[in-house]
């Protein structure tokens, strides 16, 4: 694998690879990488000739200062688990190197930016559209791949790939879960044994939804909204941000279950203070 830290020669690169007239499939992540990344570098692997990956703590998606400095940092053992996974190519570049300058721009999003993550993360996906739209003019991939586990993250991407008409195609992959149901995050790393149990129930509390929401098919969403709302309550561990159960394709609000429609039950809380999202798609 070839690590670049500048942005002239990851272009130079990738002029080569075109030259070579090979397909390239990118996955740009932010490092403390885990088997949910790695499933992702295998996708791109299998459906590309050359897959790049890329490893840059984006400051401007943080809207929290703590969260950012506590960000898990592992470039060593990174590099190595994308070597081992056959990734091609690692760009790694410094914040001077991606931002010489602080951004003045910002990227109004619209709907998707007053729910769920957006109403409680202000400026999160601003600052998500505007280092994927760099990393996207930079790299210029055939195909970029990203985790179902940031369901609106990849709504606001396909958003902005749709809208500002990037010729790639973006490919979602399944959550990949620990053994105890828990959905497998870089934020996990900052969890103690006894948290990443207590943790697990987030994935319990779906799996009761999903059997709720087939048997409520027809019935108004908010009582069993409310249900999954005190089964997590019932961990003192547990302290939920947010559980609503949306349509799952635009992820705006639904009152009734209709037969055969997608649903998405989405869950921000935080456990140790460590603030943990998860979802499940259910068709009704
Ligand atoms: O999902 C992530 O790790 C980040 O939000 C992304 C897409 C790499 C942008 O910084």
């Amino acid at each position: 694998m070839i690590s670049i830290t500048s942005i002239q020669d990851l272009r130079r690169q990738i002029a080569q690879e075109r030259l070579k007239s090979h397909s390239i499939g990118f996955v740009p992540t932010m490092g403390a990488l885990h088997k949910g990344h790695i499933s992702l570098i295998k996708e791109a692997k299998k459906h590309n000739q050359t897959c790049i990956a890329s490893i840059f703590v984006n400051p401007l998606q943080f809207n929290n200062v703590e969260d950012f400095n506590k960000y898990p940092i592992q470039n060593e053992k990174d590099i190595q688990l994308l070597k081992d996974a056959g990734c091609d190519y690692l760009f790694l570049p410094s914040v001077a190197e991606f931002y010489p300058a602080t951004p003045k721009l910002s990227i109004h999003i619209g709907p998707l930016d007053r729910i769920l993550e957006g109403a409680h993360r202000p400026g999160h996906f601003s600052g998500v559209a505007i280092v994927v739209s760099k990393l996207f003019h930079m790299v210029m991939p055939d195909k970029a791949y990203f985790g179902q586990k940031d369901l609106q993250q990849v709504a606001v991407i396909n958003q902005l790939v749709n809208e500002l008409d990037f010729p790639i195609e973006i490919i979602t992959c399944p959550i990949i879960r620990e053994e105890s149901g828990l959905a497998m995050s870089s934020r996990n790393m900052r969890l103690s044994a006894a948290g990443k149990t207590v943790a697990a129930n987030i994935f319990l509390c779906l799996e009761f939804l999903e059997k709720a929401l087939k048997n409520g098919i027809g019935t108004p969403v908010q009582p069993i909204q409310k249900m999954g709302m005190d089964f997590l309550n019932q961990f003192e561990g547990i302290r939920v941000e947010y559980l609503e159960i949306v349509q799952a394709d635009t992820l705006q609000t639904i009152t009734h279950l209709e037969p055969g429609s997608n649903v998405a039950v989405c869950v921000a809380a935080y456990v140790e203070e460590v603030r943990l999202i998860d979802n499940l798609v259910i068709i009704l």
